[in-house]
């Protein structure tokens, strides 16, 4: 449930949101200079950056959709990724740059990386709004494209959720652990 003052402070302000998007896009536009490039958002949290991610980019742009479950300490032991949502594109034989509202543990991206790979993609990439990496559980964990790296809070906003609420707020906020 949404209660009144669970709202932390800002986090990322929609200056600093607007600077990285466009760090981000540029890296990206440069890296694929002459290449077309699929950016498959992962649902529901990715949907606000991928919008303005797309429209910084300077290469041929298409973009698909996925959803997984999310790893709840509940499913922690179910080893593989569930699709919610498949892509409606095949991607073999292109370049797919995955596009993620945070890394955390790593989990999530892990097995999605591994069930994407079965698919023959000529190259696989990972584009993150935000990254903790001090919560990292999985080892070597590439991260192509950082936005931001958090520091080891809950946030909402930009995209972000706390129990499917807040995801509309444009700046990054903390969430008040003593009102959770
Ligand atoms: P991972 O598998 O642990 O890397 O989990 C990544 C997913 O957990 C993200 O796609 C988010 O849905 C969720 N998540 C992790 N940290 C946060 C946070 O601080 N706020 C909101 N969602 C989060
Ligand atoms: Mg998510």
């Amino acid at each position: 449930m949404m209660r009144p003052g669970e709202l932390g402070e800002i986090l990322v302000s929609r200056e600093e949101i607007r600077e990285m998007t466009r760090r981000v896009a540029a890296a990206i536009s440069r890296d694929y200079e002459g290449r077309e490039v699929l950016l498959v958002g992962v649902l529901k949290g990715a949907c606000v950056f991928m919008a303005d991610l797309i429209r910084e980019l300077t290469v041929v742009t298409q973009i698909d959709f996925i959803a997984v479950s999310s790893y709840g300490k509940e499913t922690k032991s179910s080893g593989v990724v569930r699709i919610l949502k498949d892509l409606d594109e095949d991607i073999t034989g292109r370049h797919v740059i995955i596009v993620e509202d945070i890394i955390d543990s790593g989990l999530t991206w892990s097995k999605l990386r591994e069930l994407l790979l079965t698919r023959g993609p000529a190259s696989l990439a990972l584009c993150t709004a935000f990254d903790k990496p001090s919560r990292r559980t999985v080892a070597n964990l590439t991260v192509d494209y950082t936005g931001l790296e958090i520091p080891d809070a809950f946030i909402v906003g930009y995209g972000l959720d706390y129990q499917g609420y807040y995801r509309e707020l444009p700046e990054v906020r903390t969430l008040r652990l003593e009102a959770r």
